[in-house]
Parts: structure tokens; sequence; C-alpha cells
């Protein structure tokens, strides 16, 4: 039996350089262009983030100033793009919904396949605008309200809570909202940015590369993790019942989710921040008991499994955070695309500054010499 040298889930393969972050995974690092997450997360905006993931520094405050008139300017939907978020079935998946409406920007564009990147940056531009709009209405629509238009008046973060809830969110959540956005926006080759660089290094569209990975990102082992915490935490029914809650599921050898990292052996430094956002939001809206049930499973998963380097990720406590901003459990998976949006542009703009075709290879680990036979003879 030949030993396939194929590595499982490419891990240890190190299949691109970049300059957006860096993560130590032994340490519980991030950092964006060099910049501490923590530093960025106390100090920072969601616009001035992503000035800085596709431009590889921060900008004077004339350039934040003219990027963020830039993005505000491209936050309305058409009326062609409303009425057909009309159309869909309000029992859609919000991240269907938003997959599917990213993919229909191409279609209302006169050179969707520009990949000069210039013009790719100007549509990545367009597609992060319109994106919160896109969710809220989808939203908005399946609720059987009206649709909100968006407010140029407003940041990224407030401006989406206003579309999603008719009222301007109150100065609380639009900053924890935005810090969300800041956490999320970038975080080395993880699978859906590997996939939209891989969809890129064709040479294929921007708009291709943003529905490719949004749909790496759905997968409950990646972005989709954060509504499964939800669902787990709804499952236990108090923090008494946490610890028969995960040892049951680690019984039947199941994962808990919100828990691992392929490269974190370490607590996710996103993690740290958001546990602080998220106690301090249950507090401040009676949640407490839904902190309290995630602060109880990290117990018990502390016990168990912190010496496998199995730690809360990013998502873990996300869930406890997005619950209390007012999120419906299947948003939480696009709030994370709404900000990963801002990551995956920067990574195929890096892609095109030295682009080769990503194409590995495979081990054929099948027979040779089978011969053809005839269908009648089989
Ligand atoms: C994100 O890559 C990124 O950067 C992603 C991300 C980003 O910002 O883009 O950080 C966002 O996707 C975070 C991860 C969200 N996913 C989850 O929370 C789902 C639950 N986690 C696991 O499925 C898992 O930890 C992964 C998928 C995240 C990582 O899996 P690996 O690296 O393939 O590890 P593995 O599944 O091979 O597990 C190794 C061991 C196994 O035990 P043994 O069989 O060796 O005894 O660790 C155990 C696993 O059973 N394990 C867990 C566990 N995660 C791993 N056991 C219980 N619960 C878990 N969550």
């Amino acid at each position: 039996m030949v030993m396939s040298t194929a590595s499982k889930g490419l891990e240890g393969v190190v299949a691109a350089e970049t300059e957006l972050s860096f993560i130590d995974g032994v340490k519980g690092v991030l950092e964006y262009v060099g910049i501490e997450i923590d530093d960025l997360a106390r100090n920072s905006t969601f616009e001035e983030v992503v000035f800085l993931l596709w431009n590889k520094r921060l900008p004077s405050q004339g350039e934040l100033n003219s990027f963020t008139s830039e993005l505000r300017g491209q936050y309305e939907i058409s009326d062609t793009v409303l009425s057909r978020i009309k159309d869909l079935p309000t029992s859609a998946q919000p991240m269907h919904a938003l997959r599917t409406m990213i993919s229909y920007l191409a279609l209302e564009d006169s050179d969707p396949n520009s990949t000069k990147p210039e013009e790719v940056q100007r549509k990545a531009l367009g597609i992060l605008a319109k994106a919160p709009a896109i969710v809220a209405a989808f939203d908005r629509h399946r609720r059987g309200e009206k649709f909100i238009p968006p407010d140029t008046s407003l940041s990224f973060a407030a401006n989406f809570l206003k579309m999603l809830n008719g009222k301007a969110p109150t100065e609380t959540m639009e900053r924890a909202f935005d810090v969300c956005m800041i956490l999320h926006a970038d975080h080395g080759l993880n699978a859906s940015t590997f996939t939209a660089r891989v969809i890129i290094s064709t040479l294929s569209d921007i708009y291709s590369t943003m529905t490719g990975a949004i749909g790496a990102l759905r997968g409950p082992l990646h972005g989709g993790a954060n509504e499964g915490v939800m669902v787990m935490l709804n499952e236990i029914s108090s923090v008494a019942a946490a610890e028969d809650y995960v040892m049951g599921k680690m019984t039947r050898k199941e994962k808990i989710m919100g828990f691992g990292h392929r490269v974190y052996k370490a607590y996710d430094p996103r993690a740290t921040y958001l546990k602080t956002l998220a106690e301090q939001l249950a507090k401040d809206t009676g949640n407490s008991d839904l902190y309290e049930k995630s602060h109880a499973v990290e117990q018990v998963m502390e016990r168990e499994v912190a010496a496998k380097g199995i730690y809360p990720n990013v998502d873990f406590y996300s869930a406890t955070t997005y619950h209390c901003i007012g999120l419906e459990l299947d948003l939480f998976t696009p709030m994370f695309a709404l900000s990963r949006i801002s990551g995956w542009a920067g990574h195929g703009l890096e892609q095109l500054e030295a682009n080769r075709l990503i194409r590995p290879t495979a081990e054929y680990t099948g027979p040779h010499g089978v011969a053809y036979v005839p269908i009648g003879q089989r």
C-alpha cells in the first residue's frame, strides 16, 4: 500500500505569500498588515480596516474621508435588484439569498469581467457597499416588511442595522457591530479566502470570486459555525446542564461548534475580544444566561481538550454578540460574509499583483491497465 504524500485538507501546505494578515497559531496572534488585531478593534473602524487591507497601509484623514464617501455612495441597490429580492422565496436561507444576489450584481455591470486591479477594487467596493442592503432587504422581505433604503449619512455598521431594524442603532450597538466587522475582515488562507484566490487566479471576475467564497464560507466547519454555536446554546437548557451536554457530544464524537482551529492551537485573539464584548452586551440586554452558558461550555472544554490545543475560535462568542445586537440566528453567517468580502477582495487584488494559475496536483491512487469491457459483457 503506497503511503499518500497528499496533505489532508492541505494542512501545513504554504499555498501563497500574503502581506494582509499574519497569524501565529501557537501564541494566538493576529495582525492585519502588521497591526495587532486588538489595537485595530480598540482604535479603528471597519471602513479604515478595509482601506488598510486594500492599500496595505493606514489612510490619512483625507483618504479615509474620500474612501468612506465613495463606499457610502454605493450603498444603494437598484430597483431591479430589489424586485429580484422580493421574488425570492421567503423560506430561502439568507446565505443562499446573499450568494444569489451578489452573483446577480454582475448582470448589472457593463464590464463585469475586467481584472484590471483598479477596476476590480472599484467593483469590490460596490459589492461590499451593497451587500448590507441585500441582506437587510431579504430579511425584511421574508418578514413581510417594507424595504428600508440605505442612509448614506451613516457608517457601514449603523446603515446596516438601520436598514434591518427600521431605526438607527444605539452607539453601543453600532460600535459592537463595527468591532465584529473589524474582527472578521481577514484571516490568512482560510477555506473561503483560498477559494477566492483560486477563482481569481484563473482571471475570472470578482463577482464569481465573491460568489464562490460565500459558498465556501457557508459551511458549518467554517463561517457557518456561529449559527451552530447559537443552536447549541439554545439546546442547553440551563447553565447547570452545560456539562452533561458537552460531555454527551464528546462521547458521541460530535464536534463542539465554535471550538478548534486549523491554525490556532491557543486562544483565538478574536475570541478574547468577542468574549468581553459578549459579556457586556449580554448584561446590557438581559441575556446573561446566554453568556453564562457559553462560559460554562468553555470551562468544560478547557478541562477536556485545551491540552489538545482546542480553544474557542472567532465563532464561539460572536454568536452571543450577534444575538444581543438583535440579529436572527440565520443572519449570523451573512454577518461574517459582510465583513469577509473585504478580505476576499484584498486577497483577490494581491493574487492579481503576481498572478499564476493555482493548480495543485493530486496523487493518483487508482488502478492502471484496466480493459474497456463492452456494456453487453458487463
Ligand atoms: C472559522 O481557517 C480559518 O482561519 C477560519 C476562520 C476564519 O477567520 O476564516 O478562523 C473562521 O472557520 C473558525 C472555525 C469555525 N468552525 C468550527 O467552530 C467548527 C468546529 N471546529 C472543528 O470542526 C475543527 O476544529 C476545525 C474544522 C475548525 C478545524 O479542524 P481540523 O484542523 O481539520 O482538525 P480535526 O477536525 O482534524 O480535529 C483534530 C482533533 C480531532 O480529534 P482526534 O480525532 O485527533 O482525537 O481535534 C478534535 C477532533 O475530533 N476537534 C474537536 C473539535 N475540533 C477539533 N473536538 C471537539 N470539538 C471540536 N470543535
